[in-house]
């Protein structure tokens, strides 16, 4: 361990030690770790947001915020493939922020990711739980009681409303589930994700192949809708306007890095699992996108159900509306599975260096799996899913995330100017501009998002600074082993760093 303070860093070596000593069950090929990835990403994103984004703000040219968006993925893509493959540990963003750029920034990080991976979950729950009631309906059924069937709090764009019901029981049930599965074993949830995968990737093809058939093409004219005066609705601020909405339709691949510690072969196939599912999935998107505005003009697609209000336009096309439904029912399960076993995974590496408290770094004896940081996640998980709205936290989940990734870009160009010598198992041809593209990228989308938004993520970060202030600061393993530097040393050992 080295220097203390704020900016004090984690050397690679340290890390890579962490990487040695832990007892997670090593039970993951390449086929699990990008399954892992599409369990990831493809749910609430493709199977809600890709409607709304194409009538309030691209139109068909939605196709181009997919592409915007799946680029600049796949830039901060290749650069968590680096650094997975030269640090495979659990802590993924937030471990790599660490080595690279400071404790200060690796905590505000590992924060963001927690917006990420544990929001998401309840995000996704709550998405769950509406396509859960859809399900029954379409079988006649109802919920009952009706008071249980959705979240007592509702947002009208400006206000936080009642509903009258008193808490989302659908959405703390598949949350309970899900929590169980990943407590008692990573093997038995690689192996739930990767059934689950295969149900939601084949209904996704599906829809693709049939809804072709089907097509208008005269429903792609105009392709880019002239702009409306409003920056953000239609033309060219539109489609960035979109990219940052179904953004969140990409979250999930870097997931694939907090299972490093449970891959058989981290160096090889983490990159596999990252870029597999990143490509997949982009390629799945960027086809579902086009038939849906094929098949419908796209003000009709105005609906938190796209994919099945298209289908249900051809009478020819009726029966896929139920697999639809069941694929959008996988599918949510296998985002939930996949940030609650990243969360826990996260919560394990920042409590293993300090910053958070033991009990997150236990691992079960039998199970060897992170219970505790699984459980709190779940527990934390299932009371924000039992509460509130879906639209609330989506957008704060986005701009979470896209803030690591920049951090991820930025932290690996450094490092290769930092430790040039490091072995880079996987190894990104021209950094310059994948890493300057990750970043550009990732920040437009991050400021097309709107205001609420960033006075949010400011809300959280200020909780984090006091959490870190409280905790984190004085139990930080880093600073507490190290000797206190002489006077005037910080900024000798800074440069000396950098
Ligand atoms: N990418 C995930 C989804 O769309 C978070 O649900």
């Amino acid at each position: 361990m080295s220097k203390r303070g704020l900016f004090s860093t984690i050397t690679v070596a340290e890390l890579q030690r962490d990487y040695g000593t832990h007892s997670l069950n090593r039970a993951l090929g390449p086929w699990a770790l990008t399954a892992i990835g599409i369990g990831g990403i493809i749910g609430t994103g493709i199977f809600v947001l890709t409607g709304l984004a194409a009538a309030q703000h691209a139109g068909p040219a939605i196709v181009i915020s997919f592409i915007v968006a799946g680029l600049g993925c796949i830039f901060a893509g290749l650069c968590y493939a680096e650094f997975a493959s030269m640090v495979p540990v659990a802590g993924s963003a937030y471990a790599y922020s660490y080595a690279t750029l400071g404790e200060l920034t690796a905590w505000f990080v590992g924060w963001n990711l927690v917006l990420e991976y544990l929001f998401a979950c309840s995000t996704v729950a709550v998405g769950w739980s509406r396509y859960f009631i859809k399900l029954l309906d379409f079988i006649n059924l109802d919920f009952w009681p009706a008071a249980l069937a959705t979240s007592p709090l509702a947002s009208d764009g400006t206000h936080i409303i009642a509903t009258g019901a008193l808490f989302n029981l659908p959405a703390v049930l598949i949350t309970a589930f899900v929590t169980f599965i990943c407590y008692v074993g990573i093997r038995q949830a690689a192996w739930v994700n990767s059934t689950v995968v295969a149900i939601k990737v084949t209904i996704v093809i599906i829809v693709i192949v049939f809804g072709a058939f089907y097509v208008n093409a005269h429903y792609w004219h105009p392709f880019i809708p002239p702009n409306t005066g409003v920056s953000g609705e239609f033309g060219w601020s539109g489609i960035l306007r979109a990219s940052g909405i179904i953004f969140f339709s990409y979250i999930g691949f870097d997931a694939v890095s907090t299972a490093a510690q449970e891959a058989r072969n981290p160096a090889r196939d983490l990159p596999i699992g990252i870029l597999g599912s990143l490509l997949i999935c982009t390629l799945l998107y960027v086809a579902m996108s086009a038939v849906l505005t094929g098949l419908l003009p796209y003000p009709k697609l105005n609906d938190a159900a796209p994919v099945a209000v298209a289908l249900q336009a051809h009478p020819a096309l009726n029966w896929l509306t139920g697999w639809v439904i069941l694929g959008a029912l996988a599918g949510l399960t296998s985002v939930i599975l996949v940030m609650m076993l990243a969360q826990a995974r996260i919560f394990l590496s920042m409590a293993h260096h300090g910053l958070l408290p033991p009990l997150f770094a236990a691992i079960h004896p039998r199970y060897r799996t992170p219970h505790w940081a699984t459980l709190i996640t779940g527990v934390f998980a299932g009371l924000v899913a039992a509460i509130f709205p879906i639209g609330l936290l989506g957008e704060l989940v986005s701009i979470g995330t896209l803030m690591a990734f920049v951090v991820v870009c930025a932290g690996v160009l450094r490092l290769r100017y930092t430790r040039p010598d490091l072995p880079r198992p996987f190894r990104v041809r021209a950094i310059w501009p994948v890493a300057i593209l990750g970043i550009g990228m990732c920040s437009l989308m991050m400021y097309y998002l709107p205001v609420d938004t960033w006075i949010r993520l400011l809300v959280w970060t200020l909780i984090g600074l006091l959490i870190y202030a409280r905790y984190g600061y004085r139990h930080s393993r880093l600073r507490a082993s190290a000797p206190p530097p002489p006077p005037g040393a910080a900024a000798a050992a800074l440069e000396e760093r950098s």
